[in-house]
């Protein structure tokens, strides 16, 4: 249970493995004055992630995990979110599975931003698929994480209009505007119960 007295924040750590503008988007929320939580630690598991730079650019510990050996790579991160005092995990754009055995050390702590209308169209390519079954509608949803992949209870969703002209890029980006929006809100929601 953490309990949040005056000025005190959530310790946050950021999963990401590619761009991070959703990581860069949950910075610029925490240095608002009035932000509940700080980003202390980014984790990734690409040593090229774009994302990365944002660790210097805004002085946060990073740490990339190498995954060669999946046990080994566990334990690194739980001793990574011991050492940091993290109270969240906040998985952007994490693109490994995390074992049962982490999720349920750190239950009710980790969760995910996806970008489809969950359950539909869980894993990769989201767009694509809900493209090619002629949906109306695409979305994106910020869920707890638990030992089935996109599975975990729905703290927020977000539905978007899909037009006849669109395509892939015009609904990623239209996509990931409302991941912006959502997972901040998420967070808010989630840091209350922890
Ligand atoms: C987002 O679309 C997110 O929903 C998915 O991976 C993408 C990450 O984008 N899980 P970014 O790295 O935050 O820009």
């Amino acid at each position: 249970m953490v309990k949040l007295t005056g000025n005190e924040k959530v310790n946050i750590a950021v999963f990401i493995s590619g761009t991070g503008s959703n990581l860069k988007n949950l910075i610029s929320h925490s240095l608002k004055k009035k932000s509940k939580f700080r980003i202390s630690l980014i984790i990734s598991n690409n040593p090229k992630a774009k994302g990365l730079n944002f660790a210097n650019k805004y002085k946060i510990k990073k740490t990339v995990i190498n995954y060669k050996k999946f046990d080994n790579a566990e334990k690194t991160i739980l001793k990574k979110l011991k050492k940091n005092n993290i109270d969240l995990v906040c998985l952007a754009g994490f693109m490994k599975i995390l074992s049962a055995n982490l999720i349920k050390k750190f239950n009710g702590k980790i969760i995910n931003i996806h970008p489809s209308l969950l359950p539909k169209y869980k894993g990769l390519n989201t767009h694509e698929r809900a493209m090619k079954n002629n949906e109306k509608f695409c979305g994106c949803t910020v869920h707890y994480v638990n030992s089935k992949l996109d599975s975990g209870k729905i703290i927020i969703q977000k539905k978007i209009r899909i037009f006849k002209n669109d395509n892939i890029e015009k609904i990623k980006k239209k996509v990931l505007k409302q991941e912006h929006q959502i997972y901040p809100k998420a967070i808010s929601k989630v840091i209350i119960n922890l």
